[in-house]
């Protein structure tokens, strides 16, 4: 018989997933009255399994408006932190707890608070990719799609510490000459991007526009045609006559731009090392036997304390006014 010659692993695999996730995780999205929430950066299958795909703004937005009661955010933790927030008494859960952001890690609550007293009279404006204890110090909120927005409302004379990413703050200071106080955190993804192969790429493809996320560094974007979250970009792939293109961000957005621009070409931009660093390794910690798994047995589920909840709604809630 087929299964007597599996190895013991395997038929116990067998017997723990479902042969068609697709189907087992449709049924308990029902069951659970549930809602998938999912980043462009996901694998394939969980961006095609998701109810809603977005950037971390779309998502924010999402969790804000669900009448779902129990959010599956296929992201990273303070994304899934972020609805969390929004939705006290909701169950939110995280397919692996340990999809955290090297981002976020680069802005310890302590030497954040530090940071802060070291700048009186600031106006402390935090990228969502943060942790709620950061979110709970910051005066306003803000993602890469709505960042230049919100700081072209804050009165000019009002100086501004923004963290806890440096390129992006770079990158908000000289579409608003604004001068900004800048965290100096950075993401690994986003840094590994090698401005010399993408420059070669370049000269390979020359019809090919080079498009990237703000928290690349300065001598990438400084080769872009066009910068822009990841649904900025998405929506330019659409937009644009041209019919290949540099992505200088996580490639999981390419399954998307694929879709929605199936006769363009989409190359991945290249990391400094011959590694696949430009993944990242947090958002590629879920997959669909963890999400299965979540809905199943309805965890890991995200906790925080109220005083820490409350504190961060206050800049959320901000940020969605000051970016409808
Ligand atoms: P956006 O979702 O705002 O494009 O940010 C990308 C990112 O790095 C998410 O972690
Ligand atoms: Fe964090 Fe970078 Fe991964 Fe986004 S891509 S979750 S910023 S480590």
């Amino acid at each position: 018989m087929f299964t007597t010659a599996l190895p013991q692993r395997e038929k116990e695999q067998l017997g723990t997933f479902p042969l068609d996730l697709f189907t087992a995780i449709t049924e308990l999205k029902k069951e659970l009255n549930a809602v998938i929430l999912a980043h462009y950066y996901q694998e394939p299958d969980i961006q095609d399994i998701a109810d809603y795909i977005g950037d971390s703004l779309q998502l924010a937005r999402a969790a804000a408006e669900t009448n779902a009661d129990v959010i599956v955010f296929a992201g990273v933790h303070f994304m899934a932190e972020t609805a969390k927030i929004l939705n006290p008494d909701k169950l939110v859960l995280l397919p692996d707890l340990d999809a955290g952001c090297s981002l976020a890690d680069t802005c310890p609550p302590q030497e954040f608070a530090a940071f802060k007293a070291a700048h009186p009279g600031h106006l402390v404006i935090s990228y969502i990719n943060c942790t709620a204890e950061i979110k709970a110090m910051s005066d306003i909120i803000c993602t890469s799609s709505n960042a230049v927005k919100i700081v072209q409302q804050i009165p000019k004379e009002q100086p501004i510490i923004f963290a806890p990413d440096r390129n992006l703050g770079r990158y908000v200071m000289e579409q608003t000459g604004r001068d900004m106080v800048l965290w100096q955190g950075s993401c690994i993804v986003h840094e590994t991007f090698s401005e010399k192969k993408i420059v070669q790429l370049k000269i390979a493809n020359p019809e090919a526009e080079i498009i990237a996320h703000p928290e690349c560094e300065a001598s990438v974007l400084r080769h872009a045609d066009y910068i822009g979250s990841t649904a900025a970009l998405l929506k330019y792939c659409q937009d644009s006559k041209s019919s290949k293109f540099i992505v200088a961000t996580e490639p999981g957005i390419i399954h998307q731009m694929q879709k929605v621009a199936s006769e363009k070409q989409f190359i991945p931009a290249p990391p400094e090392n011959n590694c696949n660093c430009n993944e990242c390794p947090f958002m590629r910690l879920n997959t669909m036997d963890k999400l299965y798994l979540a809905m199943k047995n309805r965890t890991p589920e995200i906790t925080m304390s109220e005083e820490i909840r409350s504190a961060a709604l206050l800049p959320m809630q901000r940020m969605l006014e000051m970016s409808k």
